[in-house]
């Protein structure tokens, strides 16, 4: 017996930093495939820009694997018959997205569809900073579950690969696919629960504020202990442009998650994904706003559809 701890594996998450989701990814996609050419099935609301590309579309196409998409709800969550039908002993790896932050599916069930086809289940949790270590919750179900810190904190980068199965390695990563030192400082130093206190603050106001507008649909009604990304509503009437154009103007600043869709997701197959990308409009809600200035984005938006 030692008189001090030797080993760091004990206690330890079992887990790595990353440059970014996308490379943690990459290396779920690697690991769970070997050599061998995979097939993935993916969640129908994936985006791209010009100057960032797709965080999870790349990933994939680097890799050469096939995939397949199934469809999502309304409020994003999967289509449970459609992902039912579409899995078979041929998928290999199976890709949930809790988009902002929010997961209103049955994770149960597709785990055990997951277990049922032999498949390995991830959970992206870029927009979903959930560090718990309940089984049942978010981002524990998955065999995998990947992060993006730059999305939480503000770092520039980084991003965080977690392996939930005991009977997965972790990825072996090359020094440019790490996280920086800084991005792990900002990480251990950052207070998460007074980070997600706030975010669900902002939320609520948000929430109290905008629900009596018609031309806004809002995705969710915030639950107890949920962490949002963004506050993310639907505009009618074709106002997204417009609204996102005039809140710029004010030096407000929101984000169309995701107003492109990538080409491989079609309007014709997927009108849902369409409809909800071309209505979409996520309002920040983050730690560095105060109440007052979620206020003040409250107050121009409903002075916006009384001219609209
Ligand atoms: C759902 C989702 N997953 C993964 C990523 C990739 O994140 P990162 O920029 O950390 O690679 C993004 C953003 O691009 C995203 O929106």
């Amino acid at each position: 017996m030692n008189k001090n701890p030797t080993s760091i594996e004990t206690c330890k998450t079992r887990a790595i930093f990353t440059k970014n989701a996308r490379t943690a990814w990459a290396k779920i996609i690697s690991s769970a495939s070997g050599q061998e050419k995979k097939k993935i099935l993916l969640p129908s609301y994936i985006g791209y820009t010009d100057r960032e590309g797709s965080g999870v579309f790349d990933p994939i196409q680097s890799s050469a694997s096939d995939f397949v998409f199934y469809k999502l709800k309304e409020d994003l969550s999967p289509d449970l018959e459609d992902l039912q039908q579409k899995m078979n002993s041929d998928i290999d790896i199976v890709l949930i997205i809790h988009y902002f932050g929010f997961c209103r599916t049955n994770l149960k069930f597709i785990r055990k569809l997951c277990n049922d086809n032999d498949a390995v289940m991830v959970e992206d949790c870029a927009h979903a900073f959930y560090l718990s270590t309940n089984p049942l919750e978010l981002g524990e179900v998955g065999d995998y579950s990947f992060y993006s810190i730059h999305k939480y904190l503000a770092t520039q980068t980084g991003g965080l690969l977690k392996v939930n199965n005991g009977q997965l390695s972790i990825p072996e990563i090359h020094g440019h696919e790490a996280a920086t030192a800084s991005v792990v400082e900002a990480y251990a130093l950052a207070n998460f629960e007074q980070i997600a206190e706030i975010r669900r603050i902002n939320y609520r106001i948000f929430f109290e504020q905008l629900q009596d507008i018609q031309e806004i649909e809002i995705l969710f009604e915030l639950q107890n202990h949920e962490i949002p990304q963004t506050f993310p509503i639907k505009v009618a009437n074709n106002l997204r442009e417009k609204l996102y154009f005039y809140l710029m103007d004010r030096k407000l600043e929101t984000t169309a998650l995701y107003y492109r869709l990538i080409t491989e997701i079609s309007e014709q197959e997927y009108p849902t994904s369409h409809s909800i990308s071309k209505s979409i409009l996520n309002l920040p809600i983050h730690q560095d706003i105060s109440m007052d200035q979620v206020d003040s984005m409250c107050a121009e938006i409903k002075k916006f559809f009384k001219t609209h």
